[in-house]
């Protein structure tokens, strides 16, 4: 590298260099080929390579000048290449000290400026998830009756026959069972009860009078199951809200003003409802509330056509309901001569699929982000 071109391999005696005066002419050209060659060092492989290259102690520059033209250079001439060669090694080495801590302080320039955090780019904008349709239905619902006095509650969705049936006065026999017959969960032999999960909401009717005496103004959401197929409208799992009304001077208007107060808070003030009778074990009267359908304002008819909502009906049927049965009283202990109440338990899927024009309860289930994210 440095330096065949100055003469390094040879003597100087080699070089034609008899007389002191001619040796500082060939230092000067080993200090700027030096100084040159400094110049294109920029990083720590290159600053290695190069500081070898000059104080190497095999066949570094100054090794070369010791042997070539130190060593052999006459007594006269040699005091004065010593000295120049001193005065050599003094620079080569300061410089190439200096390039070490330029070259390794820029790099830790580089280091931080890369580390450094720039507060102005714009930060990582991640998705921000939003409440399930479902979960925003049951809100909606659950700030309607916390507004006139009823408060929330929930239960277990593990639940024995009794709660699920029997103190519902739904015997083990009794037919109404075949419907709601659902999944039993496999217990060791020798289990007290079996245990099943729960079919409805209604159980919780049950625990709540037990827990508690009149009044009593409960409503409760939650997870149901049923061992029905899938389709459009059905689910194996679903939601409800049960509502549970129980005190000495409740009468059926009482009820039916709840539930259409409810409703009209929930679909807006011109929607009709409707009472028809129907029969659970558990209220007595027992009733299936309509109301008007929401998507053709009650008139079975929409754009010309025959109204694919409620199928030309005007009306859409949106829950049992009904007086709470002196029976089910007989059960927590309460004086079915002194109290009367009502309770209503509404499927939350139907409800949510007829507000917000959804045609399949399956979607609710598949997490198709798709379909989360048009109600965010
Ligand atoms: C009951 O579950 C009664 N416990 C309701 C009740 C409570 C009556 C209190 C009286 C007093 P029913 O089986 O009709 O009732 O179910 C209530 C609602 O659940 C239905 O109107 C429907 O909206 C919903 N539902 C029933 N089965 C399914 C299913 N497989 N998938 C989705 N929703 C369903």
């Amino acid at each position: 590298m440095a330096g065949t071109d100055i003469g390094l391999d040879k003597t100087l005696a080699a070089l034609g260099v008899t007389e002191a005066a001619q040796i500082g002419a060939r230092f000067e050209q080993v200090f700027a080929s030096f100084d040159g060659q400094l110049q294109a060092i920029h990083d720590e492989s290159a600053w290695k390579l190069f500081r070898d290259a000059w104080l190497g102690r095999k066949s570094g520059v100054l090794t070369q000048i010791t042997d070539n033209w130190l060593k052999p250079a006459t007594p006269e001439l040699k005091r004065v290449v010593g000295q120049k060669l001193n005065e050599l090694r003094a620079h080569v080495e300061s410089q190439i000290e200096a390039r070490r801590a330029a070259i390794e302080s820029g790099a830790e320039e580089a280091a931080l400026a890369k580390e450094r955090v720039d507060l102005s780019l714009p930060g990582v904008i991640r998705p921000i998830g939003s409440h399930h349709l479902i979960r925003r239905v049951f809100q909606e619902i659950e700030d309607i009756f916390v507004s006139i006095g009823f408060s929330v509650v929930e239960g277990p969705e593990i639940e024995t026959p009794y709660y699920n049936f029997e103190a519902l006065n739904i015997p083990e026999f009794h037919p109404v069972r075949d419907d709601m017959d659902t999944f039993y969960i496999e217990l060791p032999k020798g289990a007290p009860t079996p245990l099943l999960l729960r079919t409805h909401t209604s159980p919780m009717q049950i625990r709540t009078m037990e827990k508690q005496k009149p009044p009593v103004r409960v409503i409760v959401p939650g997870k149901v199951y049923r061992r029905d197929n899938p389709d459009a409208t059905h689910s194996f799992m679903f939601h409800q809200v049960e509502g549970l009304a129980v005190d000495t001077d409740i009468t059926f208007c009482d009820f039916t003003g709840t539930i259409e107060y409810f409703v009209k808070q929930f679909f807006g003030p011109s929607v009709k409802t409707r009472f028809r009778p129907s029969y659970f074990p558990f209220t007595e009267p027992s009733v299936e509330f309509d109301v008007s359908c929401p998507f053709c304002g009650g008139t079975g008819a929409s754009n010309g056509a025959t109204c694919s909502k409620c199928k030309g009906a005007a009306w859409i049927e949106l829950f049992g309901a009904g007086m709470v049965d002196p029976a089910v009283y007989g059960f927590v202990n309460y004086d079915a001569k002194k109290v009367s109440g009502f309770a209503f338990g509404i499927g939350i899927d139907r409800l949510a699929m007829l507000k917000y024009g959804i045609d399949d309860i399956q979607v609710f289930f598949q997490n198709d982000v798709r379909f989360l994210k048009q109600f965010p």
